[in-house]
């Protein structure tokens, strides 16, 4: 018998827990020349924001020990061309699509668009980027520099979000704070389904040959296998203190370290930068996946989730 991997995200159920993260595989249609994407739980798609961005200045990239720098910029069509050009083929691959979206300048800008695409029918959940750390907030009342850093505009911005949807609503978590659990608490208190951890972390490369730093803004987010541990970490901190799912991200590169997210307490996982190395690797994930219950003896991947033995 096969065993079930199916999981729960509030209101949507997706056949696998294995996911692609926000701005690491477009828009989908890019790598559906590599990637079985039909086999996938679900698909993240590239930040959007209301207006169209044109990102930061190159370069926007480097590699590091272990993992890479980015500081993209939340470069995007705004949310327009998304709903005319990109959502229409990614939609038609009959994988629920979950349309990750920030704020540029004003938070009221999330209700906006949360709205829009409430209304749209292919959208299956919608994920709040409250913690890219390349977008600077300077937003009425913040105390920090992103939403995500800060309890009480995490709680507005989740809580202002839900009453325009009725869409599952996934907050995504940054790394960049000294407690995860209390915006991760904050965001459960405001009516988020569900949590994805770990954005990217703050880092800086600098090539000593020039004595600049190795991309154009000097300081970038910081991805790859580098970041596991802290991931894995936080994931497990959040999974104890909260009662809904988390999606579980940061230095996936196999079946391997897929389950150690899921046995800390995630309930899916996001692939990210390892889409840059092996494009196919979600689907060799779902395929492990299905092999360490097999060879288990377990039915469901539920019942790994948080099986952590201390
Ligand atoms: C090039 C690049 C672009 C990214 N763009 C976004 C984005 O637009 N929105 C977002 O929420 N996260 C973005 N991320 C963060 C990833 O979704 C993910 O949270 C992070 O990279 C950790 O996972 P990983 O180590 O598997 O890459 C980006 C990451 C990379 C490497």
């Amino acid at each position: 018998m096969q065993p079930d991997l199916s999981v729960r995200l509030g209101k949507l159920v997706l056949k696998n827990p294995v996911m692609v993260a926000s701005g690491t595989f477009g828009y989908a249609a890019e790598f559906r020349d590599f990637v079985d994407v039909r086999k996938l739980g679900a698909i993240v798609t590239k930040t959007i924001t209301l207006k169209p961005r044109q990102g930061n200045p190159g370069p926007r990239t480097c590699e590091t020990p272990s993992g890479m720098l980015n500081s993209i910029g939340l470069e995007n069509p705004g949310l327009d061309a998304f709903i005319d050009e990109k959502l229409p083929p990614v939609a038609q691959l009959g994988v629920p699509v979950i349309v990750s979206i920030a704020s540029e300048h004003d938070p009221e800008e999330f209700v906006t668009v949360a709205r829009r695409l409430d209304k749209e029918k292919s959208v299956a959940a919608l994920e709040l980027n409250i913690s890219c750390p390349n977008v600077k907030h300077a937003a009425r009342g913040l105390r920090a520099g992103l939403i995500a850093q800060d309890p009480e505009a995490t709680h507005a911005a989740v809580r202002a979000v839900r009453k325009a949807t009725r869409k599952t609503l996934i907050t995504k978590l940054s790394p960049n704070v000294t407690d995860i659990c209390e915006i991760a608490l904050a965001a459960q208190a405001a009516g988020s389904d569900a949590l994805a951890l770990i954005n990217t972390l703050q880092g800086m490369s600098i090539d000593s040959a020039t004595r600049r730093p190795k991309i154009a803004m000097g300081v970038g987010g910081l991805s790859g296998p580098a970041v596991r541990p802290i991931a894995v970490r936080m994931v497990w901190e959040v999974y104890r203190k909260t009662r809904i799912p988390i999606i579980g991200m940061g230095g996936i590169m196999d079946t391997a370290s897929a389950l150690e997210f899921i046995i800390a307490g995630a309930t899916a996982v996001s692939v990210g930068t390892a889409n840059f190395v092996n494009p196919s690797v979600s689907n060799e994930i779902v395929a492990g996946l299905v092999s360490y219950l097999k060879r288990s003896r377990a039915v469901t991947i539920q019942s790994m989730i948080g099986s952590l033995e201390l």
